[in-house]
């Protein structure tokens, strides 16, 4: 494994300016892409009203849990997820870098779907999709090559802007934890609820927003003895609020060591289900606008989940709408606000995570990590393949990549370290609501066996159906080759030595040499 961490020189690591700037980037980092196009569509699909229920379930049983142990790990270790899992166990630093290489893989795709809010954005000020959004969307903008095609052919109203995407995040990267990623999100979270409080109350009025409502809240009861549908709101959550893949761990270790832990995942965790519903509430309002200009019920409107929502679906509202183009403004900037605030914490766990092992400063590891994933993700997603490759690549690597990540990271801290018990007493040590004795079960075995179950039902589908229409070769390459992307490369970085030691700069001298000590004396055969 690696070599010792009593060598290697210490270095002082960023932190928030304090427990706000912290609670807004994780805010940020939670409402994300999910909470807009992803979940209206998923509760709709999923018992409309009586989805709430296990959603709520989730968010309770598996979602603040996760959160907790998230924020324990990072706050405790004081670490990127490698220097974090490593310190609870040394071959855990391979279940760091997984996590670490997850997010990297879901980055280079996030940023395509930001670059096409950043164009439909300008489109809605002449409503540029014409009469009709679904060929625009699909033929004149992407200009999708057929499923079983493959093209390297750039679609040049993707790739500008996407190259303009990643110059923005790397320069917000580039600048560090503070003056960066706080700076931004201090900004972009408060303009972002504005924006879209004044678009919901808009589609709120629009004639047959009622109607919408309606469909949107009207419970199916029966739902709730599908199972499906309890996966489909563990899904949810997991995917929204960012838990389990190393994102909140690596936030909660630039914390002061005075911070209060539980009650701050509380808040995030109800702000961004909050949002979520709020989210819900707009798109059916309008969608029930829609639904009353064509005549037809609800359930008869087609379009309702993913991009299609977003990207077709939502052009027909806005082309129907008088003031279409301020809405459709609104629309779309709020989904690009989103983004990148949840694209930025993905970068920072990538960046964070180099620096700690190698001592860079955060413009290099913005550079070293920029390159490549900008450079992957023109090829990938910018060109006319970008739309297919994106859906296979997304689908596998948060049903495979991030449940298996969770699943390691959960088993992992309950039976090596400080153990489940060691953390909850530091997160008792410092917060203000206290985690209960149930926490341990909960963590260590119950959510493990849940999101197993999750994610073998999911494996055992694409073992046997495939993925989609898609050929084979492409599910292999794109779907699990993804996944096995990010394992090689955890393995690749998991061996080489490390040159630094990340230093919290709040410890004091003895609290450093006594690290050292213990160290030395734990990991004295980890070389
Ligand atoms: N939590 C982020 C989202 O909802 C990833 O999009």
């Amino acid at each position: 494994m690696s070599s010792s961490a009593s060598s290697p020189a210490p270095r002082a690591r960023d932190s928030w300016s304090g427990q706000t700037g912290f609670l807004l980037a994780a805010i940020g980092s939670a409402i994300g892409l999910g909470n807009i196009w992803r979940f209206p569509g998923v509760a709709y699909s999923n018992g409309g009203g009586a989805f709430l229920v296990p959603y709520l379930v989730a968010l309770v049983f598996v979602g603040i849990p996760m959160l907790w142990l998230d924020y324990a790990v990072g706050h405790k270790f004081r670490g990127s997820p490698p220097w974090a899992l490593r310190k609870v166990i040394g071959g855990g630093e391979f279940i760091g870098w997984f996590q670490t290489f997850v997010c990297f893989v879901i980055m280079v795709y996030y940023g395509a779907v930001l670059a096409w809010g950043v164009q439909y954005t300008i489109y809605s000020v002449n409503a540029a999709w014409g009469e009709d959004p679904t060929s625009f969307f699909t033929d004149t903008f992407l200009q999708v090559v057929p499923s079983d095609t493959f093209s390297w052919s750039p679609a040049w109203a993707v790739m500008i802007p996407l190259a303009l995407v990643w110059v923005l995040v790397l320069l917000v990267i580039g600048r560090g934890l503070s003056k960066g990623v706080e700076a931004a999100n201090k900004i972009f979270l408060p303009l972002l609820v504005v924006l879209f409080l004044v678009l919901v109350v808009r589609a709120l009025f629009l004639p047959g927003a009622t109607e919408g409502l309606n469909a949107f809240f009207t419970p199916t009861w029966s739902s709730l003895a599908d199972p499906q549908v309890w996966l489909a709101a563990f899904a949810q959550i997991f995917y929204s609020l960012s838990v389990g893949f190393g994102i909140m761990l690596t936030y909660a270790s630039y914390l002061k060591p005075k911070s209060n832990l539980t009650g701050t995942a509380l808040v995030a965790g109800f702000a961004n289900s909050s949002f979520e519903i709020l989210a819900g509430i707009g798109v059916f309002g309008a969608v029930g606008f829609m639904a009353h200009q064509q005549g037809v019920a609800v359930a008869d409107v087609e379009g309702l989940t993913g991009p299609i929502l977003s990207f077709v679906t939502f052009p027909k509202i806005i082309s129907m709408m008088p003031g279409g183009p301020l809405f459709g403004v609104l629309f779309f900037s709020s989904l690009v606000l989103a983004g990148v605030t949840s694209l930025l914490s993905l970068l920072q766990v990538v960046s964070g995570g180099l620096q700690d092992k190698f001592g860079w400063s955060a413009s290099r590891s913005a550079l070293v990590l920029g390159v490549p994933a900008t450079v992957i993700s023109l090829a990938l997603f910018g060109t006319r393949s970008g739309l297919n490759n994106l859906d296979i690549v997304d689908n596998f690597i948060n049903s495979i990549g991030v449940v298996s990540s969770a699943i390691l990271f959960a088993v992992l801290c309950a039976v090596a370290g400080p153990k489940l018990s060691g953390l909850r007493a530091h997160l008792n040590s410092v917060s203000s609501v206290k985690v209960p004795k149930l926490w341990e079960p909960l963590v260590g075995v119950v959510i493990p066996v849940v999101l197993f179950v999750m994610m073998a039902m999911s494996v055992v589908n694409l073992v046997n159906d495939g993925y989609r229409s898609y050929k084979l070769s492409f599910v292999l390459i794109f779907g699990w080759g993804s996944v096995l992307v990010a394992v090689i490369a955890a393995l690749i970085l998991t061996f080489i030595p490390w040159r630094h030691r990340p230093l919290d700069p709040h410890a004091t001298v003895a609290q450093i040499l006594a690290e050292d000590v213990r160290s030395a004396q734990t990991e004295g055969g980890d070389k």
